[in-house]
């Protein structure tokens, strides 16, 4: 068979990294049906206005403006080079009607947002928020969401715990394009909590790129999370758990629980209604 067919090799220096960590990492059209449906189902109307804190690539926020005509998100994030690509490879993408109806702006979301945002709901994704070391600079980043929410607003986040989630490890996952996805929790503090992890992308030939992400995070206990919500002024905060299929996995559906089961890791969403 002729070169001319055959798909160009991944290797460290050909890799695109945010697209490796789109593959490996997201699945955007799961978290919007997830926030859409429970949006629906705990008001009783559609979700039309979005934010997506920490949005890197802004993958959720390019989905949900693709689900409607109605739909409006925006998405914050500190990092200008990282808000580029976004714009180059996947707001680009959106036909121009879409376009029209999302927003990347460079800000810190510790800083209030303006009066006139008024958000139906505010999404903070894959432990983003973890960054935030201490109660005082968390409450502040909750109390900030909660302000920036319409009244019957509901922010919605994700976590991640278990023993495992102590553990100093490294874990391998091929993915769909023959890289490996490689997990490196390196360092757990038991005495502070803070815990440092990297993302390294192993290829099939040549070197590893290694650590194209790094994570400089406080692993938060969802006891704790749930008492900053309510602390941060959130009128009612649900754990929802993810169900288990008949081999015992996760099975991707996630409901409202009050008591969880001691897994080695989970995720999980929270819903906090202001
Ligand atoms: C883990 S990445 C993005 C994760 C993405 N939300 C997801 O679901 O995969 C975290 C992002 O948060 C941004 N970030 C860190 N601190 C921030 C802050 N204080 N305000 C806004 N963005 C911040 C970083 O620039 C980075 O792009």
């Amino acid at each position: 068979m002729g070169t001319k067919h055959r798909k160009p090799v991944l290797t460290a220096a050909t890799a695109d990294k945010h697209r490796l960590y789109e593959i490996a990492v997201q699945c955007p059209e799961a978290e919007i049906d997830f926030v859409t449906s429970r949006f629906k189902s705990l008001r009783g109307r559609p979700l039309r206005r979005l934010c997506e804190d920490f949005c890197g690539t802004s993958a959720a926020a390019c989905e949900f403006v693709k689900r409607h005509a109605d739909n409006y998100a925006e998405g914050l994030d500190l990092h200008a080079p990282t808000l580029a690509w976004a714009r180059r490879h996947n707001v680009a993408n959106l036909s121009p009607e879409q376009q029209r109806r999302i927003e990347l702006i460079r800000r810190n979301v510790l800083h209030p947002r303006g009066a006139d945002k008024s958000f139906d709901a505010v999404v903070a994704m894959n432990f983003s928020y973890w960054i935030f070391k201490t109660r005082e600079t968390l409450r502040t980043y909750f109390g900030a969401v909660r302000a920036a929410l319409a009244s019957d607003g509901v922010f919605f986040l994700d976590t991640w715990g278990g023993y495992e989630s102590m553990k100093e490890q490294r874990e391998r996952r091929r993915c769909v394009g023959g890289f490996t996805y490689v997990w490196d929790q390196a360092r757990y503090d038991p005495i502070s909590g803070d815990l440092t992890c990297y993302i390294h992308f192993d290829f099939p030939r040549g070197p590893v790129m290694e650590r194209a992400f790094v994570y400089d995070w406080r692993l938060w206990t969802l006891p704790e999370l749930r008492e900053l919500l309510t602390e941060a002024g959130f009128r009612k905060v649900t754990v929802y758990w993810e169900g288990e299929d008949e081999k015992g996995h996760g099975n991707s559906v996630f409901s409202p629980r009050k008591r969880g089961v001691a897994d080695a890791s989970f995720i999980c969403y929270i819903g906090a209604e202001k």
